[in-house]
């Protein structure tokens, strides 16, 4: 619109996310002509720092997408010239009032719309809305503050911060980012689902054994040490990310696409569960480990971790829905860094064909001759199924093969960052996306007494060599249920 301008100001903005995720995504949308005609970005820090500097630090974390190098270079230089740069305190009105200041010459006298990315620590977040909110609201269009998590440790310190976060916004310009749902097949998810009629009818307790979340990283903390011995996998990845696939995963038909009606179901199925239990978890923390000649660190070799620390940097756990759909299902999550593969996967097992003609030419395995659909989310998108075939030839022999969508066989185009999906949701008002404050407490109150319990207890973690399997615990753990983990992306090409 014309009479509109939109302004971006990332709060933190020498910080890892911003450098890694923010600007970039910013970039990538301005290079598909996503973002409105008026727009200005603005880096709001501590420290000192010139718009150059700025535009050379932000210049270097831009990159083009494979398929679309023409004119790239020169899409930069249009785009670091919409970017400026404001020194200033988290906790000063005065310096926000300033950044207010310079908003306003950039909008020119139109409307003005604002968005505050807070990629910030979470010790400073209130302070940062509340000046922000105070001296830097939009005075005729809109404001909207885009926070990421942590979003406390617990149900107490979330509704603390939830309880702070709306004396000064609305629930309605709070943006809770889960990056999880802006990646291309989480929000898959629900495509497939209500769009083809082949797989919701088989969507229950009724043809679904066991519902699988898996979360690897072939790294450890690295440095993020200091953030994430707070923190630990649970509170990092399960709580959130895995939790909120699996909210969309087995969540009721909503009554349409809006962002109120999907949030309502995805916060039933959540409200549905059964809070964890110590019995139906396993924790692990990763040891340092020796292989070809190289030596990899435990985790409390990280400097930036406390000598003896009993944080988890992987779990497992088994959870149940009681309601009509999921009575009695599984639903398994692992999520651990330092694993031997990285990747992400949701994998579906289907019960037993009953009174299977086939049952003997599958010998005593009765589990491999069950469907699995397996939706990769991460590295090298794919969906596919496995299904029974007929080897080609007289004989009659069956084996495994996959009805196979490989996204980078099927579509040319290189998948956006989810931050660009998120940002661009939050810049046109769409909300669907995001964390509502009631999702958010009851996905605390699923993992808060567990979490208490592990903490009092000082529960000691099952110890893994960096760059293995993980505990051996977690197949005893989905043994209990009869399940078998499946293995991150090594069946797809059979
Ligand atoms: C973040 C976690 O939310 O997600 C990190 O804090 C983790 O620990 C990251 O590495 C993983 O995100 P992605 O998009 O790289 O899978």
């Amino acid at each position: 619109n014309e009479n509109e301008s939109v302004s971006i100001t990332v709060v933190g903005a020498s910080g890892d996310l911003a450098k890694k995720k923010i600007f970039p995504a910013l970039f990538a949308l301005y290079y598909e002509d996503c973002l409105p005609k008026h727009f200005t970005i603005f880096g709001y820090a501590r420290s000192k720092m010139t718009d150059a500097e700025l535009r050379t630090m932000v210049s270097k974390t831009l990159t083009c997408r494979i398929d679309k190098r023409e004119n790239c270079g020169e899409k930069m230089d249009e785009f670091l010239k919409r970017c400026f740069y404001h020194s200033g305190q988290y906790d000063s009105q005065e310096n926000f009032a300033a950044l207010d200041k310079k908003l306003k010459e950039h909008e020119n006298g139109k409307a003005s719309n604002r968005l505050f990315y807070l990629s910030i620590p979470p010790n400073i977040f209130i302070d940062a809305v509340k000046c922000a909110s105070s001296s830097a609201s939009s005075g005729n269009g809109w404001t909207r503050v885009i926070v990421e998590k942590p979003f406390g440790r617990d149900s107490e310190s979330s509704a603390a911060l939830t309880k702070s976060l709306k004396q000064y916004l609305r629930e309605d310009q709070i943006f809770r980012i889960d990056h999880y749902l802006g990646k291309e097949l989480v929000e898959n998810l629900s495509v497939l689902r209500f769009s083809n009629l082949i797989f919701e009818p088989l969507w229950s307790r009724q043809y679904i054994r066991n519902v699988q979340f898996i979360f690897s990283e072939d790294f450890g903390t690295e440095g993020r040490g200091g953030y994430f011995d707070n923190y630990g996998i649970i509170r990092d990845i399960m709580q959130n990310h895995l939790l909120q696939i699996l909210a969309l995963f087995a969540m009721e038909t909503p009554v349409s696409l809006d962002a109120e009606d999907i949030r309502n179901e995805k916060v039933k199925v959540l409200r549905s569960m059964r809070p964890l239990e110590l019995g139906t978890m396993v924790i692990g923390q990763y040891k340092s480990h020796t292989k070809g000649g190289v030596t990899y660190p435990a985790y409390t070799d990280d400097k930036t971790v406390p000598k003896g620390s009993l944080t988890p940097t992987f779990a497992a756990a088994a959870l149940f829905i009681d309601n009509a759909r999921w009575d009695g299902v599984p639903f398994l999550m692992k999520a651990g860094k330092a694993l031997h593969k990285k990747g992400a996967e949701i994998r579906v097992q289907f019960r037993h064909v009953p009174g299977n003609l086939y049952n003997r030419t599958f010998g005593t395995d009765l589990d491999r001759a069950t469907n699995e659909l397996v939706i990769r989310v991460q590295p090298d998108e794919a969906i596919y199924l496995k299904i029974n075939n007929k080897v080609p030839g007289l004989g009659m022999k069956l084996d495994r093969s996959h009805l196979n969508l490989h996204y980078a066989a099927r579509y040319s185009k290189e998948i956006p960052d989810a931050y660009e999906r998120l940002l661009l949701d939050a810049i046109e008002g769409e909300r669907r996306l995001f964390i509502r404050s009631d999702e958010l407490d009851a996905a605390w109150s699923l993992f808060t007494p567990v979490l208490k319990e592990l903490e009092e207890k000082r529960v000691v973690p099952e110890y893994y060599p960096y760059g293995s399997r993980g505990p051996v615990g977690a197949h005893y753990l989905a043994a209990r249920y009869n399940v078998r983990w499946g293995d991150l992306g090594i069946d797809m090409d059979q």
